[in-house]
Parts: structure tokens; C-alpha cells; sequence
């Protein structure tokens, strides 16, 4: 690609009113080399994906993008064009999650990219980029809370495993994970009626309605699961640690009813229950590849890809929409060249 050319991005914005009103807005628009930001390696960029935290930079809400103008994206999967990183040659096939994409710096909802080497991890043999962006920070994030349960101390033998927000991107990819490592999978949704099948597909051999779980209740409960993966937080999350065996792990890594967690210590105190926290957009290197060494061992390809829907670049807002309003389930993938 002539490093000249100008290509397409999704780019954030931010305009202030004269009263001091400020508005953020995303808009597909044709930016040149010099807008991207100073970094060791330039990427073609071929796949991005569509998360929660990309839902809410397109629509213009806050707590993502933190400088403006800011290309949208949390995740690419694409090749080395450039790279001054010693580690890093044109040509390279290459994943990048988080690491402050759509944040502090422009991220993948672009055909290119500028980005530090430093957590880039190598495309895994066996694993096409596609599906790489198909996994994205949904499926990164689903894996380091699998391997969060796992250093707790969980394994498949320690009895059922609860995930939350089921039918969503790190949701649907925790419950296929878990199941194809051998746990008891139950999972928490919304969507009993319509999306009953889906997760049963995906491995799960138990539903659990989450209006069950969203209102507040007693600090301790009947307990019910050795483990759980929660991207939901608030009174849910508060009620599956007060439902979690003796010496049970519970990941938390969302907040998709809320960052609130009306809890008490008594999970803690009285049943050495371990709540976990887990930051996919700041893991170190080592956690990056060895997640990503068994997302590409583990995973059921196949599921994977009746899990994603690929979209050209232009769908993305829709898509953005549809994962706020919470009408979308499993992965979708943006072909950032299409
Ligand atoms: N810490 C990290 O590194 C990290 C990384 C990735 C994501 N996250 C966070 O994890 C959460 C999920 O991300 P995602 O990309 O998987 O989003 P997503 O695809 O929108 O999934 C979220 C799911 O949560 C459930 N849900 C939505 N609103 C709810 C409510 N009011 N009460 C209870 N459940 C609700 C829904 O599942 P059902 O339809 O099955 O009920 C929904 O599909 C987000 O908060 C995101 O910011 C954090």
C-alpha cells in the first residue's frame, strides 16, 4: 500500500457549543497518513470487531475515547506494512486488543493503523485473521477470566460454572470456552425464550433467567456454582458471589446492568468466596500470548463462526447501536476493507 494514500477511518469527534455543551459524534470519513499518531509499527489493518466500549464511542456516549479526534475501534487483526520494533517485520500477521485503542490512541476501525510494538501479539498459527477479530477483546477477556477461575483454584471438577450476560460477545465466548474445557457451563440471559438454543449450542447445559438474579438480595444465599465469569456487575453481581460455594472464584470484568456492586463481605468472610478483577485493555504481554495461545487451541472454530456476523465498515454504526440496545448477540466482525 503507497503510504501516501488516504484511507478510511471512523473517526470520534468532540464540538463544544458556545454555552460549553459538548457533543460527541463518530462519521466515516477519508483521513491521510500524517493523522495517525506516532508509533514503531504501521499495520494494514484487514478486521476489527464491534464491543460494548465500541458501541458507545460510535454513539457518541462517554467513558471511551479520551482524546478527540480519536479513530474508534478496541480491537485490529491485520499485517505489518513498516515496523522500526526489531520484534516486528512487514509482513507480520498481527493482533492488537485494547492497549488504549479508541482511548488515548486511534485504534482499528481503520484501514491503517500506528501502534507502539510493545503489546502486539503474533497472529496464531491455525487461527485466520478473521476469526481473530471474531475472538477480539470479547473472547481475549472471556480467556483471561477462564484462566482467572483456573489460578483461583477452579477446575471442572469443583462443580458448575455460572456466566452472566451470556448471549453477549465476552459472555458467548466464556460459556463455549468453559465447555470445551470440560465445566458444567449455566448461563445467565435475558433471553431464555429466543436465545435458549444459541447457548445451549454453545455448551451450555443449564439457563438461568437473569431477572432471578438483577434485583437485590440477601448477602447469603443458597450456594449454587464453584465459579462464575459476571460482565454484568451491580446487584447481579452482588447476588452471584452470595449464591458461590465455599472457597469459590468469581471473575468480574463488566458492567453491563451497572458499576455499582451492592454487596456485603460475607461471601468473603464466611465462605472464602474470591472475587477476581480482570483488565483485558491493560495485560501484560505474557497474559496477551498465553491467551492467546490457548484461544487458538481451545476454541471450536466452527462455533466461533456461527457466533460472528461479518460486516463491511459502513455497518458498523448499526451494529454500534445494536449492541447498546442490546438486540445483537455473540461477535460481529467489521472487514475494515470492505
Ligand atoms: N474488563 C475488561 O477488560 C472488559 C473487556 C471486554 C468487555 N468488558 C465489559 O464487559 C461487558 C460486556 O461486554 P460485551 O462486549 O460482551 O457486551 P455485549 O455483547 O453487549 O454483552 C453484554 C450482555 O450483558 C447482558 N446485559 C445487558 N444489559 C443488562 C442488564 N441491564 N442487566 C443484566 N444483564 C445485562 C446481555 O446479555 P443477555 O442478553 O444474555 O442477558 C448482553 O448481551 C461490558 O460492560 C464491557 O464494557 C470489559
Amino acid at each position: 500500500m503507497d503510504i501516501e494514500t488516504e484511507f478510511r477511518a471512523i473517526v470520534v469527534d468532540r464540538t463544544e457549543s458556545v454555552e460549553g455543551k459538548k457533543t460527541q459524534g463518530a462519521a466515516l470519513r477519508m483521513v491521510s497518513d500524517d493523522f495517525l499518531m506516532p508509533g514503531d509499527v504501521t499495520i494494514a489493518v484487514e478486521y476489527s470487531s464491534i464491543n460494548f466500549k465500541d458501541g458507545l464511542a460510535l454513539m457518541g456516549r462517554p467513558g471511551v475515547v479520551r482524546a478527540w479526534p480519536m479513530i474508534a475501534g478496541i480491537d485490529l487483526v491485520g499485517t505489518v506494512e513498516q515496523s522500526t520494533d526489531p520484534r516486528w517485520s512487514a509482513g507480520d500477521r498481527v493482533i492488537l486488543n485494547g492497549a488504549g485503542l479508541s482511548e488515548t490512541h486511534h485504534g482499528g476501525l481503520a484501514e491503517r493503523a500506528r501502534v507502539s510494538g510493545d503489546f502486539l501479539v503474533r497472529l496464531p498459527e491455525g487461527i485466520s485473521a478473521v476469526r481473530a477479530a471474531a475472538v477480539g477483546t470479547a473472547g481475549f477477556t472471556a480467556m483471561l477470566s477462564v484462566l482467572g477461575l483456573e489460578r483461583g483454584g477452579i477446575t471442572p471438577e469443583s462443580g458448575a460454572v455460572l456466566v452472566t450476560g451470556a448471549a453477549g460477545g465476552v459472555g458467548s465466548l466464556a460459556v463455549a470456552l468453559l465447555a470445551a474445557r470440560g465445566y458444567r457451563v449455566h448461563a445467565s440471559t435475558g433471553r431464555v425464550d429466543e436465545l435458549g438454543d444459541y447457548l445451549r449450542g454453545l455448551g451450555a447445559v443449564e439457563l438461568v433467567d437473569r431477572g432471578t438474579l438483577s434485583e437485590a438480595g440477601k448477602p447469603l444465599q443458597g450456594q449454587r456454582w464453584a465459579g462464575a465469569i459476571d460482565s454484568v456487575g451491580s446487584s447481579t453481581l452482588a447476588n452471584v458471589l452470595a449464591q458461590t460455594n465455599y472457597g469459590g472464584v468469581v471473575t468480574s470484568c463488566g458492567l453491563a446492568q451497572g458499576a455499582d456492586l451492592p454487596a456485603t463481605v460475607m461471601p468473603f468472610i464466611l465462605r472464602a468466596v474470591s472475587l477476581i478483577g480482570i483488565n483485558s485493555v491493560e495485560a501484560p504481554l505474557a497474559q496477551r500470548e498465553e491467551a492467546w495461545r490457548h484461544l487458538a487451541t481451545d476454541l471450536d472454530l466452527t462455533l466461533l463462526d456461527s457466533l460472528t456476523e461479518v460486516i463491511p465498515l459502513e455497518a458498523a454504526f448499526d451494529a454500534a447501536a445494536g449492541i447498546l440496545a442490546g438486540t445483537v448477540h455473540g461477535r460481529t466482525v467489521v472487514d475494515v476493507r470492505r
